[in-house]
């Protein structure tokens, strides 16, 4: 079987690479990514070389190179994450949403619809989407499979719409897609221009921590390799046409997991208890700011059998010693335009 995943050197997508090049060698693993400032191969770099693997730099923007890619490798099954992921640059920047999280995954429906055209057995466009499609919750009640759409910012317009596109192409061509919706993830590997590796970044440099608003914020925070594992199954045994909310059921308000972010680096940073909390600065809202997701992960646990397996604190130790243990790949990422990027976002708030 050949395999396309699309985003696979991005922080969730090198962790699906790295779980399908390592669980299954017979099948082939192709990764296309555009390497844009999230994409980043020293993420893959223990896996560079299995021969089960082939990396293709490419951008699913360029429609006659996804074509050309189609046609050249002959995929049976696309696993689709490559996508502009972040809220922050969606309100600065919102046609690059469009650009890549829209037409980018038009190109690579067209390109699957064309190549399979004649027989879609056997075949899969897997769709990785996110909560932030549903909306906001208040103080109560979880996202499920049938809540509405109900995108507030840019980035979860250009994930609803492109879901919305999967799901046409499935109702108008019979393209066999599934499309998962799923919370926060953290982990080894995530960019620092999300909360956790942000922080962790900020408390190493001791730097101020820029909390939204009050903080008062809540979101269901999963670990990147659970993620990884639910992907698989889902690809194996998920049903044709059907979409699954994957979740923590781990919700935390902002201002609580800095805290607790900030007691744990304490400890393994040899601080003073308390020292890094000092560094929380409260700073102007996110515009649109989603009050509160939580996910119910109720369908993909009866129907395939997945939980999550690692919880928080074991995984915000992970995250946190990989980081510490990784200061070159923080340092490489966090050089040139990224300090662009920091002041851009912070320092007029
Ligand atoms: P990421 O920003 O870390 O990685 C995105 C990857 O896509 C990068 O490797 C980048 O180079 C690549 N890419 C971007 N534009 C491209 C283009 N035009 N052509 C080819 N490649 C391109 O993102 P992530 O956090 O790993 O998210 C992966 C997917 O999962 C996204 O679709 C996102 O919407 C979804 N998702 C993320 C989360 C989360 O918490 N991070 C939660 C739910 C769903
Ligand atoms: O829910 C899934 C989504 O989770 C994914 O689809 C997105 O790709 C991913 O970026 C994430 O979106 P969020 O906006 O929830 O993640 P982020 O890490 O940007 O922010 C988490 C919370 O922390 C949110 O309430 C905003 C707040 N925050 C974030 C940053 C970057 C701050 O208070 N300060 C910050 O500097």
């Amino acid at each position: 079987m050949k395999v396309l995943i699309t985003g696979g050197a991005g922080f969730i997508g090198s962790h699906v690479v790295r779980l399908f090049v390592n669980k299954y060698p017979e099948y082939e693993i192709f990764n296309l990514d555009a390497l844009t400032y999230a994409g980043n191969l020293e993420n893959l770099r223990d896996i560079e070389g299995a021969s089960n693997y082939k990396f293709l730099k490419a951008d699913i923007n360029d429609v006659l190179e996804i074509d050309a890619l189609f046609e050249k490798y002959q995929f049976d099954k696309v696993i689709h994450l490559a996508a502009e992921s972040h809220v922050d640059r969606s309100i600065s920047d919102p046609l690059a949403f469009v650009r890549t999280n829209v037409i980018g995954t038009m190109n690579l429906l067209n390109a699957a619809k064309g190549l399979w055209k004649d027989n879609f057995k056997e075949k899969l466009f897997y769709h990785i989407s996110t909560d932030e499609v549903y909306g906001t919750l208040g103080e109560t009640g979880l996202f499920t499979e049938s809540t509405s759409y109900a995108p507030n910012s840019p980035y979860s317009a250009s994930k609803a719409s492109s879901d919305h596109f999967v799901r046409a192409y499935g109702e108008t061509y019979d393209l066999p897609y599934i499309i998962s919706n799923c919370s926060n993830n953290y982990g080894p590997n995530q960019f620092p221009e999300k909360l956790i590796p942000l922080f962790i970044n900020n408390i190493i440099d001791k730097k101020p921590l820029p909390v939204y608003g009050n903080g008062d914020y809540t979101r269901d925070w999963l670990y990147v390799i659970d993620h990884a594992i639910a992907i698989d199954k889902v690809f194996h045994q998920g049903r044709n046409k059907e979409t699954y909310n994957i979740g923590g059921i781990n919700e935390w308000k902002n201002i609580d997991l800095v805290k607790l972010l900030c007691k744990i680096m304490d400890a393994k940073l040899n601080r003073a208890e308390g020292s890094s909390a000092e560094l929380i600065n409260f700073i102007q809202d996110r515009l649109g700011h989603d009050k509160r997701y939580a996910i119910d992960a109720s369908k993909i646990g009866k129907q395939l059998g997945w939980k999550p397996t690692v919880t928080f604190q074991e995984g915000l130790e992970t995250t946190i010693d990989w980081y510490l243990d990784n200061e070159e790949w923080l340092k490489n990422v966090t050089s040139g335009k990224y300090k662009d990027y920091y002041l851009n976002q912070y320092s007029s708030k």
